[in-house]
């Protein structure tokens, strides 16, 4: 039985809601009256409060800033709030990042992980028989978690094996076993979802394709990795909002949901198709064409080749399908960072402009 049938009021205490994906989410479920949400985010330099502007105000969402890694906050928080449901995005999640320095992601993505499930599974516990069985825990995670394809293997499904290869992956791999642990080991009705890469608004310029767009606005060099013929399967954000709003109220408790664009592309693929978009856009800029602006560069340690999902398992159980083609989520995305300058100009600060400088060098 799902949660939206159980009742109609309903809390969830959304982590790392001022993320990306996160934020997207909270934006399209605040729509919902019946629904209110708690968003816990500590803020990172990847959280941003001006993607959830829209809604700060809003009687049935509450921002706390604080770490899913603080047990007796988190544990305030359920006792308060009494939520149906945990959703838990918050993590560390660059690669790079985590190349440079594994710790915080360990920190976030495993002990902080494993507090949170430490804090639900308290609060769970104590809870009328009903709501126990109603309650949802659900983990987001990532397509990472099963290492890389070669060209002619098919996507991972849910049966692939863990094989991880950069520290980021390792960390989402960790968490995603102990979610799997405290279904197993103490009942807690869990959900895990792996996901395929994500694009579109809000999305950090650290990530391939804003990194691109804003560089390409900008005029400056498209430094891409080793010889571009690396494979990601692309999905619009919002089509992942929406696959996890059907794990949580239909996934079967203790299942992992693979969820993916179908929509594989090389990186030297996605960067020349948004120098084509954004020689649309900006025809009369110097560099025209936008393409010139590419650099092969140093590759990424550990590069994993390719990722493909393999989503009939959400297809043919919950009935989900992406909404937006490649063509039309990217003209959006384009679209979006170009009428967005003052979100792109607070989040380009000085902090950012050192990672660049750290990470490229002087390209
Ligand atoms: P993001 O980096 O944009 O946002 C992460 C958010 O988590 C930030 O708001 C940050 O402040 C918060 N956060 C970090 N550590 C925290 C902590 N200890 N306590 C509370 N908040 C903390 O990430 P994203 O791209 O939105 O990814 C969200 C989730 O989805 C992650 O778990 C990631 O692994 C997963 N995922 C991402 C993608 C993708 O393509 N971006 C694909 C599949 C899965
Ligand atoms: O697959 C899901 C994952 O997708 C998520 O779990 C991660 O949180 C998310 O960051 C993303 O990981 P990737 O490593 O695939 O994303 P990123 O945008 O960093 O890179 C995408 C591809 O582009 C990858 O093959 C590396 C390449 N790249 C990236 C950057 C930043 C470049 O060629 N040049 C760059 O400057």
């Amino acid at each position: 039985m799902g949660l939206g049938t159980i009742t109609k009021k309903r809390t969830w205490l959304v982590t790392g809601g001022a993320g990306f994906i996160g934020s997207n989410f909270i934006l399209a479920q605040s729509l919902d009256p019946e629904l209110t949400i708690i968003n816990l985010d500590k803020l990172t330099y990847a959280g941003n409060l001006k993607n959830l502007a829209g809604i700060k105000n809003h009687h049935n969402y509450i921002f706390v800033h604080g770490d899913i890694g603080n047990e007796s906050l988190v544990q305030e928080l359920l006792q308060t709030h009494r939520p149906q449901a945990v959703i838990n995005f918050a993590a560390e999640t660059h690669v790079d990042r985590s190349i440079q320095g594994p710790g915080a992601f360990i920190d976030a993505n495993v002990v902080g992980t494993y507090r949170l499930l430490e804090a639900t599974r308290s609060y769970w516990a104590a809870l009328p028989l009903n709501d126990k069985e109603t309650f949802r825990f659900l983990h987001v995670s990532t397509d990472e978690v099963y290492g890389s394809l070669k060209a002619a293997e098919p996507p991972f499904s849910e049966e692939s094996p863990y094989a991880p290869n950069s520290p980021y992956a390792a960390s989402k791999a960790a968490s995603d076993h102990f979610v799997r642990v405290y279904h197993q080991t103490y009942g807690l009705p869990t959900l895990v979802s792996n996901c395929s890469n994500n694009y579109g608004p809000f999305q950090f310029p650290e990530k391939l394709m804003p990194l691109m767009i804003l560089n390409g606005l900008q005029g400056k060099a498209l430094p891409v990795y080793g010889d571009g013929q690396n494979i990601r399967d692309w999905l619009y954000v919002e089509d992942h909002g929406e696959a996890l709003r059907l794990v949580l109220e239909r996934g079967r408790v203790g299942e992992t949901y693979n969820i993916g664009g179908d929509c594989q592309k090389t990186n030297l693929e996605v960067v020349q198709t948004i120098c084509s978009l954004l020689d649309q856009v900006a025809a009369t800029a110097s560099h025209v064409p936008h393409a010139s602006l590419i650099a092969f560069v140093e590759d990424r340690p550990g590069h994993d080749r390719r990722y493909a999902i393999d989503s009939t398992k959400i297809r043919q159980e919950l009935n989900w399908r992406p909404k937006e083609t490649f063509d039309s989520g990217l003209r959006k995305t384009v679209h979006w960072y170009l009428s967005h300058p003052e979100w792109v100009s607070a989040v380009q600060t000085g902090a950012y402009r050192d990672w660049v400088k750290q990470h490229y060098g002087q390209l």
